[in-house]
C-alpha cells in the first residue's frame, strides 16, 4: 500500500463519517420538528406566557360576571320584595279593598285601662290591629311609658290638648298654648309628635280651625262609654260600626277595657281591619289637611 491509497482510504472514511454525522443531524432536526425546535420550544413557552396572560383576561371574567349576577339580583327578586313587604308602600298593600274601622280613645292613658286595651291590641297583633289614643298632656305626663308601649304596638297617638279645655272657650293664645304643651307631653314621651287633634267635647268654632295648626278629627259612632258606665251597651253600640267609621271611647274606665276585649275580635271576625285613624285615611286615598274637621273616612 503506497501513501496515496492509505490517505485516499482516510479520506473516504471521513467522508463517510461526515455523511452519516450530516444523516444523524438531518434526522434529528426532523425529529425534534414536530416537538418544534430550538425556536419552535420558545413557542411552546410562548404559548405557556399566554396562559399567564389567560390567566389575567381570566381575571376580567370574574369581574363581568359579578356585575351581571348582581344587576339582575335587585331587579329580579329586591324590588319586588321591597313592594309587596317592606316600608309603608308595602303596608298599605293589605288594606286594598279591606273594610275598616278606627277605634279612639279619648282622654287617657290611664294606667291600668289604657294597658289592659294594649293587652287587645298585642294579642291580635299578627291581624295587624291597631288604634288611636287621643290623649291628654297631663295624663301622658304620668303614664309616658303607656304611651310608649302604645306606639310600639303601632297605635297612633293623637292630641287632645294638655288638659281638656273646651277650645272654643278660650283665647287663641291658650289655644295654641293647649296643642302646643300636649304636642311636647307626647314627644316627651314616646320621642313621635302628634298630626292629629281631637278638640275636647268635639267643640270647634272658627278660630279653632284657624289656629289649630292639625286636622281636626271626629267621630261617626258615639258609644257614650262615659255615660252608661256599661260594657254591653259600649259593645252594641260599636259594633253598629261600617267601613269607614270612627268610633268614640274612653281609656279611662275599666267597663271599656271590659268591652274592647269583646269588640276587637268581634269586629275581625267580621272580617274589619282595625287601623289608625291616619291608616284608614291614607289606605282611602284621603288627604288630611289643618283647618278641616273629619268625622269618619268615607
Ligand atoms: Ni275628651
Amino acid at each position: 500500500m503506497n501513501k496515496t491509497t492509505v490517505f485516499d482510504i482516510y479520506k473516504r472514511i471521513l467522508t463517510l463519517l461526515l455523511a452519516v454525522f450530516a444523516c444523524f443531524m438531518c434526522a434529528c432536526a426532523f425529529v425534534e420538528e414536530p416537538q418544534g425546535g430550538r425556536d419552535s420550544v420558545v413557542v411552546p413557552s410562548a404559548t405557556h406566557k399566554p396562559m399567564p396572560t389567560v390567566a389575567p383576561t381570566a381575571e376580567p371574567t370574574p369581574n363581568i360576571t359579578p356585575e351581571p349576577t348582581v344587576e339582575p339580583t335587585p331587579e329580579v327578586t329586591v324590588d319586588p320584595m321591597n313592594a309587596g313587604s317592606v316600608g309603608t308602600p308595602g303596608d298599605m298593600v293589605p288594606f286594598e279593598g279591606e273594610k275598616l274601622i278606627a277605634l279612639t280613645f279619648d282622654d287617657g292613658p290611664y294606667g291600668t285601662v289604657t294597658n289592659r286595651i294594649l293587652d287587645v291590641v298585642e294579642k291580635y297583633a299578627e291581624h295587624g290591629v291597631h288604634v288611636t289614643f287621643f290623649a291628654l298632656g297631663s295624663q301622658v305626663d304620668k303614664y309616658p311609658n303607656t304611651v310608649k308601649r302604645a306606639v310600639q304596638l303601632g297605635c297612633e297617638i293623637g292630641n287632645h290638648t294638655y288638659d281638656h279645655k273646651n277650645l272654643t272657650k278660650i283665647s287663641e293664645d291658650e289655644i295654641k298654648n293647649q296643642i302646643q304643651s300636649g304636642v311636647n307631653a307626647i314627644d316627651n314621651a314616646c320621642g313621635k309628635r302628634p298630626r292629629l287633634v281631637r278638640p275636647p267635647y268635639g267643640a270647634k268654632n272658627d278660630t279653632v280651625y284657624a289656629t289649630v295648626p292639625n286636622p281636626l278629627i271626629l267621630w261617626s259612632i258615639d258609644t257614650l262609654d262615659w255615660k252608661t258606665r256599661d260594657a254591653d251597651s259600649t259593645f252594641e253600640e260599636t259594633l253598629k260600626a261600617k267601613d269607614g267609621d270612627i268610633v268614640l271611647m274612653h281609656d279611662v274606665r275599666e267597663c271599656t277595657a271590659d268591652a274592647v276585649e269583646r269588640i276587637i275580635p268581634a269586629l275581625l271576625e267580621q272580617g274589619y281591619k282595625l287601623v289608625t285613624v291616619s291608616e284608614m285615611f291614607e289606605a282611602k286615598g284621603l288627604k288630611l289637611s289643618s283647618g278641616k274637621a273629619y268625622r269618619q273616612a268615607k
